[in-house]
């Protein structure tokens, strides 16, 4: 038996970093998925297939001897063993439409598709459950997650989420197309966030205040998301940018391609974890092409638009 599972990427709109130490953040699903299917082994190992590599790990070891970006599926495998009393391995294979390690979520879409298909393959379990999977293992390399990426791969759409509350659907479909471009530079999540805490930790008050005015800006995009106002979404995207600059996650790369951006589109700033990765530029028909033009040539990208099915299995 093979289960199978796909879960979106996604953008954060609003309110990275900001939103690890309590702030909301607004996030939307996109429609670049990752497909995780598994299926149970006589060999008493973990071995995932991918795009990027292949390992083999056997069963007895412990999850934190694992020194390799595979180690949430480890998790994942053993986890289940545990819960449902098997005792027998598990191989997953990865197909993913994804860039690694550039701010899309490619290791959370990853972990909720993970979650989904190697749960699958014991129960059915409900869309929580396969979160709260997937969110373990997703810190099982990044302890300080907020959960906000995971989430959205899950539930999909527009969300807003905070780390008390968790996450509420913003019901609605705003019409807008999002340029994602992609600077070509990784980045470790785990050492933005760092970077961020110790920016904290130097400046009390100059954090306070920064995010003092995420949380108001946060409030004015939901509204304007809700009235589809493109221009105030993209004023306030612009604006959140500074303040991602103000706590040093962006970088001069990324400043040129958010002023090509700006030419043309509504807005527009980083997303996720900055110090590389992508920049998103909000756009309609009318300044999509344009936008796209901007980057013609210099940098990998694409247009996409809000995914609202989340996570899938069959
Ligand atoms: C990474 O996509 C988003 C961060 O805010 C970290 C997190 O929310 O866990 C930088």
């Amino acid at each position: 038996m093979t289960s199978q599972a796909s879960a979106p990427s996604k953008v954060i709109l609003f309110g990275e970093h900001f939103v690890v130490h309590g702030v909301k953040a607004i996030l939307a699903s996109i429609n670049k998925r990752v497909k995780i299917s598994s299926k149970k082994i006589e060999e008493k190992s973990v071995i995932v297939k991918s795009n990027i590599g292949s390992i083999k790990i056997p069963l007895h070891e412990s999850v934190k001897n694992i020194r390799t970006p595979f180690r949430p599926f480890f998790f994942i495998v053993k986890h289940s063993l545990n819960e449902f009393g098997f005792n027998h391995g598990v191989e997953v294979l990865i197909e993913s439409g994804v860039p690694v390690g550039v701010g899309l979520g490619s290791s959370s879409s990853c972990c909720v598709a993970a979650a989904a298909s190697i749960s699958g393959l014991f129960t059915k379990f409900s869309r929580d459950k396969i979160l709260e999977l997937a969110i373990n293992a997703e810190k099982t390399i990044f302890p300080n997650s907020s959960g906000a990426d995971c989430t959205v791969c899950t539930f999909g759409g527009l969300i807003e989420y905070d780390k008390k509350n968790g996450f509420k659907k913003i019901e609605s479909q705003p019409n807008f197309f999002l340029v994602i471009a992609n600077s070509g530079k990784t980045h470790s999540t785990t050492k933005t966030v760092a970077k961020v805490m110790k920016f904290k930790e130097g400046n009390d008050s100059v954090f306070a205040d920064l995010c003092k005015k995420e949380s108001q800006l946060v409030e004015e995009a939901i509204f304007s998301l809700k009235q589809n106002d493109l221009q105030a979404m993209g004023k306030s995207m612009n604006e959140n940018q500074k303040y991602l600059e103000q706590i040093g996650v962006s970088n001069k790369k990324l400043d040129s391609m958010i002023n090509l951006a700006q030419k043309t589109a509504y807005g527009a700033k980083l997303t996720g974890a900055g110090d590389g990765g992508c920049i998103i530029a909000l756009t309609d028909e009318t300044n999509l092409d344009k936008t796209m033009k901007n980057f013609e040539g210099m940098y990998e990208c694409f247009s996409t638009k809000i995914d609202y099915a989340g996570l899938d299995t069959f």
